[in-house]
């Protein structure tokens, strides 16, 4: 029997994944057709040949081929990747996807749409590139309790914050290096704004608990406002930066999840994982903790899960079984307690200001006896009790004063922050970042 597949973009990815597939000896070359590739431009120069006929920019024909079986989609994006995979599901076609935007925001309607088709819809290269992730959550790991997902899965701001920390350089520094090395776009909002490792704890947390979450509502902080300075001083406290994801219960039917910079002790499970690297941290009962870390995207690693879900698509179509579905909006028994399953509603979003963590503060202060005081006793009016309070540099009279917090309540901690801000000596508070061990 052999597999006819469209292939939906011809770009990074979908280049590496056509370059497996016409590898010689692959064990799919007898089974797998390209039948079809839709891209933007005929005309663009490409790096795998693809016969002229089958390369078309008509993808509404690809989706609705019905000599098509498997559409691979590869374009990014959120329209038409999404409209072009419901169709492609609409048809009857078992679909592929490294789309993590899309996922994370309609996955909840893709995947109903592919129950009632009774279809699969595989998305392993849409979160951590090359690292096994999203199967291993529904299938190997499902027998425990998850109780956390933390993940680094951004790697172009993994790479930024390793080269902050290894060579001393300012943020602006690292991003030009990221983009002269081709990890970070042009406009690297997406990344450094923690848009993406959003996009994809959303992903991991539906996957977790077996609930969809609301994208939108994923409280996301970026990397910008870490300078070499703090990362400085944190390093000398004994902790290492890194933009974490976190998805976590919170209680019987409340989920934490979050995206943000945090201080992780140098010792840390996920604290040595550098430069373009992604990790996943999963913390599950009876399990214990489980780390996956490896390349995160580029195009061979990429392309690598994209040929694995093939792989995987085919050896049951070829028992004429269906690959079970991510378990979206259909929790197992394992994720929370039946009233939350049976509902399977959108989980509600602990907010911020009701988590706890320790906090690193750093506030530019008058260099007058006094402030230290003045600032401490800010804390104590918000029951933030207090690890360590340092002055450390003073530049043209001006201090710098570094404050570790015992575990406090967020709101406390802003409020204390807020009460800081209007002390007359002091002249600005440029880093507020959480520590969690
Ligand atoms: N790159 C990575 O390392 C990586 C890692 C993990 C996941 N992903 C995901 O994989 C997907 C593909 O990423 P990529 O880096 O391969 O993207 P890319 O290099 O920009 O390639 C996109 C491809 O889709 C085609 N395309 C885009 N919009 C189209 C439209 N409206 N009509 C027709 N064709 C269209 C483009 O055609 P032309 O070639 O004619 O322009 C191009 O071939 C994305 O969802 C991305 O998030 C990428």
């Amino acid at each position: 029997m052999v597999y006819r597949v469209g292939l939906l973009g011809l770009g990074t990815v979908g280049t590496g994944v056509v370059q497996i597939l016409q590898r010689p000896g692959h064990p799919l070359l007898q089974t797998v057709d390209i039948a079809a590739v839709g891209v933007r431009s005929l005309d663009k120069p490409r790096e795998v040949h693809i016969p002229p006929e089958r390369l078309t920019t008509d993808l509404e024909r690809i989706v609705s081929d019905p000599e098509i079986d498997v559409v691979i989609e590869l374009m990014g994006g959120i329209e038409p990747a999404r409209s072009l995979i419901l169709k492609a599901v609409d048809h009857g076609k078992q679909v592929i996807t490294a789309n993590k935007a899309v996922i994370a925001r309609h996955g909840a309607e893709i995947f109903q749409a592919a129950a009632q088709a009774k279809v699969s819809v595989l998305l392993e290269a849409a979160v951590a590139g090359g690292i096994p992730i999203l199967q291993p959550l529904q299938h190997s790991l499902r027998a425990s309790r998850i109780e956390a997902v933390w993940g680094i899965v951004n790697g172009t701001t993994n790479f930024i914050l390793s080269q902050m920390t290894q060579e001393g350089s300012s943020f602006e520094e690292a991003l030009a290096v990221a983009q002269a090395r081709g990890y970070a776009e042009a406009d690297p909002g997406a990344d450094v704004e923690g848009w993406d490792a959003a996009d994809k704890i959303a992903i991991l947390a539906s996957l977790a608990f077996g609930l969809p979450v609301a994208r939108d509502q994923i409280p996301c902080e970026g990397i910008r406002g870490i300078s070499a300075t703090d990362i400085r001083y944190a390093r000398e406290w004994g902790f290492t930066f890194k933009l974490l994801a976190i998805a976590q219960k919170a209680g019987p039917s409340r989920l934490d999840i979050r995206v943000h910079p945090t201080l992780l002790p140098s010792t840390h499970a996920l604290a040595g994982v550098s430069g373009v690297e992604n990790a996943v941290l999963v913390q599950g009962d009876p399990l214990g903790q489980v780390v996956l870390s490896g390349p995160g995207a580029g195009q061979g690693p990429t392309a690598s899960a994209v040929v694995g879900d093939l792989l995987s698509l085919i050896a049951h179509l070829q028992t004429g079984a269906q690959v079970p579905n991510p378990l979206w909006g259909f929790p197992p028994a394992s994720a929370f307690p039946p009233a939350d399953a049976e509902s399977a509603e959108l989980p509600a979003l602990i907010p911020l200001a009701e988590l706890e963590a320790e906090f690193y503060v750093r506030v530019l202060a008058q260099d007058r006896p006094g402030v230290i005081g003045a600032i401490g006793t800010c804390f104590g009016n918000h029951q933030v009790s207090l690890e360590s309070i340092t002055q450390k540099e003073c530049h043209r009279e001006q201090a710098e004063i570094v404050i570790l917090t015992h575990t406090v309540r967020e709101a406390d901690c802003q409020q204390a922050i807020a009460e800081i801000r209007q002390l007359p000596q002091v002249a600005g508070i440029p880093a507020v970042f959480r520590v969690l061990r």
